[in-house]
């Protein structure tokens, strides 16, 4: 949450400060603002809106400092307004934060400062605090400032009278950096950094860093100088843009196939799944008698997924927790529990506090993340890493599907290690696994019928998903995708479960999209949609029957390929994705940036 990047070098700062503000946007879009250095003077632009309204302002002026910062904000403390932007100047200081300042009210009246400020946000108190302790060693006050703060943080921050650098520190929230020929440049992910070089290091906590054009210094709190452990990425540059798509989250519908073999196909050894590369230890497995399972929104249902596959399959119990009431519900786990934690950011505050409870409970910790060196993929004891790319649209989507994928290859692992399955079975499995991407890519060919789908629920305010088993879970991120980003109200329903009182929400023409994928209840969820049918809704039908040509069934039907039940979570994933999609690109929504959300939530 809230983009920031920094940058000193040897070329004008402006334009770097807004290309990299444009690639960080999906974290937090309600204003942006940039600072530069240059001659002993700061210029600070910033307004509400997103950052095109940032370039429009700055567009005219000529800014040739070749040192700033820049921020695109998601609200906390204070209401969108320009004052409220990033950054904060106070006195000689100027700075940008992302993180919440918990103490901030107290700072204020400790430190005597509620004269000096204008905005109402908590990272203003920094900048105040920061140039009360300001006596020409910029070293000194920010120790002295982090000194005091408590919560999370990430700051950048630039001295008026100290020309060309940056200074940077973090606790929790996150922060990557690199120098090259063109200079060092700090942001809070990579998108913004890939452009300067694929060789990145993940900030230290508690680090103070000193951007200069020529290279970065990096000191702990007690003065020693510190070596970064250099980090490759692995994609480029082309895999954070657009690539001809009108949106983001398209592209990544699209590009689900590949994600998934590039997930998959490096942890099959003799057509077995095999962690040895991951360095995961199958004790983990071995010893576990019970799994808990902790994410957030997707990735939870990602969890969940794996939650019915694992119970059915391996008859071992699985709990599934958002991560939010988990580290508040004094969680029964032990040593005997495997925690299986999920995220794409790898940094979202709620999973990392939960991931660190059931370290402090005796668990072991597998978690599965999207982001190389991410906060969570550090702190956990093991990290199967997915390998979906970067994600930026803020629905996810590739990245539920590959934590699907990975959440079927453990648990066929489990299986195998507990002598639950047999050699050959597993191997059954993984070609059915192995197959998944086929079948997304086979079931991208019904966008036009899913398109169709959604000029029907464009019109609607309530919207209803049903289904029973493994489609039940589907229909909860199903849900919650519609809601995100078409702002149609949705709810998922066990389709058994819809007489016990919901069924009379349905009447004429309320659309209810059936998922009626799992052979073993197929006659059951049928029986269900002839409910609502009878009563006036409008039905999808998800399936994989061949034709459906009975009106007292469904409007419409989207037909599935041919697979076993145990992998529709795959198809099923792109057509409920698509329809999100086409409803809010019908309604004419900005798909990429739904509001009041931001990708990757470092905020409790
Ligand atoms: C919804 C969505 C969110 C995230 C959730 C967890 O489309 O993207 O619900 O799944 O905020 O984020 P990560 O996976 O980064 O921990």
């Amino acid at each position: 949450m809230c983009g920031i990047i920094g940058f000193t070098g040897n070329e004008p700062a402006k334009d770097i400060i807004i290309g990299g503000l444009e690639r960080l946007e999906y974290r937090g879009y309600d204003s942006a603002g940039l600072a530069l250095l240059s001659n002993d003077q700061i210029q600070v632009r910033k307004r509400t809106g997103k950052v095109e309204e940032l370039r429009k302002l700055c567009e005219a002026e000529k800014m040739p400092a070749t040192c700033g910062i820049g921020h695109t904000r998601w609200a906390t403390h204070g209401g969108v307004t320009d004052v409220n932007a990033h950054p904060h100047r106070v006195g000689k200081v100027v700075l940008i934060h992302n993180g919440i300042i918990e103490n901030y009210r107290q700072i204020v009246t400790e430190y005597g400062l509620a004269d000096q400020l204008v905005s109402e946000t908590d990272s203003e108190v920094v900048a105040a605090l920061l140039n009360k302790f300001y006596e020409g060693d910029p070293v000194k006050a920010i120790k002295k400032t982090v000194k005091v703060l408590s919560g999370a943080f990430a700051l950048c921050i630039m001295f008026q009278d100290i020309p060309d650098t940056i200074y940077a520190i973090r606790n929790v929230s996150p922060m990557v950096a690199t120098s090259c020929e063109r200079g060092s440049v700090i942001a809070s992910d990579l998108t913004a950094l890939i452009e300067f070089s694929k060789e990145y290091f993940v900030v230290p906590e508690y680090h103070i860093l000193t951007l200069k054009k020529d290279g970065i210094d990096i000191q702990d709190l007690k003065g020693n100088k510190v070596t970064p452990q250099m980090l490759t990425v692995n994609w480029d540059i082309t895999s954070a843009q657009k690539g001809g798509y009108p949106f983001f989250m398209l592209k990544e519908i699209y590009e689900q196939p590949d994600a998934i073999r590039n997930t998959i196909a490096p942890r099959i050894n003799q057509e077995l799944p095999d962690f040895t590369e991951d360095g995961i230890d199958d004790a983990i497995f071995k010893d576990c008698k019970r799994i808990s399972i902790v994410a957030c929104g997707t990735a939870m249902h990602a969890g969940m997924v794996g939650k019915h596959l694992i119970e059915k399959k391996l008859r071992i119990p699985v709990h599934v927790d958002c991560a939010s009431e988990f580290r508040y519900k004094d969680p029964i786990i032990d040593e005997e529990t495997l925690t299986i934690v999920l995220s794409q950011s790898g940094e979202t505050i709620d999973t990392l506090e939960a991931l660190k409870l059931a370290k402090n409970r005796g668990s072991k910790v597998l978690s599965i993340v999207n982001v190389k060196g991410s906060t969570i993929a550090r702190e956990s004891d093991y990290v199967l890493y997915t390998h979906a790319g970067p994600e930026i649209a803020v629905a996810s989507t590739k990245a539920y599907t590959v934590q699907v994928a990975a959440m079927y290859l453990i648990a066929c692992r489990i299986g195998l290690v507990k002598g639950l399955i047999t050699e050959h079975d597993a191997k059954r499995f993984m070609t059915k696994l192995t197959n998944a991407s086929n079948i997304v890519e086979e079931t991208l060919k019904c966008a036009d019928d899913i398109k169709r789908v959604a000029d029907h629920i464009k019109f609607a305010t309530d919207t209803f998903y049903i289904g029973r088993g493994l489609d039940y879970t589907m229909s909860l991120e199903a849900a919650l995708k519609l809601k995100e980003i078409s702002y149609v109200h949705a709810e998922a329903y066990a389709a058994g479960e819809l007489k016990h009182g919901t069924i009379a929400l349905i009447s004429e023409n309320v659309p209810v999209i059936a998922l009626a994928t799992q052979e073993d209840v197929y006659a059951k969820v049928i029986s269900n949609i002839r409910e609502v049918k009878a009563r006036g809704a409008y039905v999808v039908l998800v399936s994989m029957d061949e034709e459906v040509n009975d009106p007292s069934i469904c409007d419409q039907h989207i037909r599935l390929p041919k697979m076993d039940s145990e992998f529709t979570s795959f198809a099923t994933a792109v057509v409920l994705q698509l329809v999100a999609y086409y409803t809010s690109e019908a309604k004419g929504l900005d798909v990429d940036k739904p509001r009041n959300l931001a990708k990757s939530v470092t905020v409790e």
